[in-house]
């Protein structure tokens, strides 16, 4: 999936979850779940096809993931995050390795809208941008600020307006 010669980029593997949540307490701190992305995580399900890992021999060192959202009444659109990588693997384009093939990955499957809350100086590599102000907002701890966004189909942002909401996985409630 990806001719990088430090990193195989795979499909996130049924054992992976225990390696990924270590990866991800070291790369932002165990404080992560307050954050208002991680609510529009609680009670959902990641995309599957699109949940990817990143491995250096039998080491997992990379993760991303993108989790499906509605906007305002039903704009439909992809949260992507945690994107992360294992502090001793940062550095080699692990990173963009994972945005790209996920966002591809994600257009090939007909998305056209994807969000995430992150630095700017950093995810403007992979075309991200701003949301403008107050068009769209989540609940919790929020700054509006870091909440961006890319189109995978030309003109998706447009008219899209309102609180950013979780899908729940079949069979939960809120
Ligand atoms: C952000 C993260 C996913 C990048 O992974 P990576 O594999 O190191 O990234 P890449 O190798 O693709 O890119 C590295 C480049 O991004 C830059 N970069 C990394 N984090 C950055 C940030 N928060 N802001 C701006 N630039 C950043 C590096 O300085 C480096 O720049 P260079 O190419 O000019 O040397 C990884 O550092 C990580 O998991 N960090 C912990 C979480 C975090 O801080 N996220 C911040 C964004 S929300």
């Amino acid at each position: 999936m990806t001719n990088s010669p430090y990193f195989t980029l795979a499909p996130q593997g049924g054992n992976d979850a225990a390696a990924i949540e270590n990866l991800l307490d070291l790369a932002f701190g165990t404080d992560r779940f307050e954050k208002s992305s991680y609510l529009l995580r609680q009670g959902a399900e990641p995309v599957r096809a699109l949940s990817l890992v990143l491995r250096r021999g039998a080491v997992l060192c990379g993760t991303i993931r993108f989790w499906p959202v509605i906007v305002g009444e039903r704009a439909r659109a992809l949260l992507l995050g945690p994107l992360g990588v294992h502090p001793d693997y940062q550095g080699h384009g692990g990173g963009q390795i994972l945005m790209q093939a996920g966002l591809s990955k994600a257009h090939g499957l007909g998305h056209e809208l994807v969000f995430l809350v992150g630095d700017m100086a950093y995810y403007n590599r992979a075309g991200f941008a701003r949301v403008p102000a107050g068009q769209v907002t989540m609940a919790g701890k929020f700054e509006p600020e870091r909440l961006l966004y890319t189109e995978l189909a030309e003109g998706a942002l447009e008219g899209v307006n309102g609180m950013m909401k979780k899908v729940h996985a079949k069979g939960q409630k809120e």
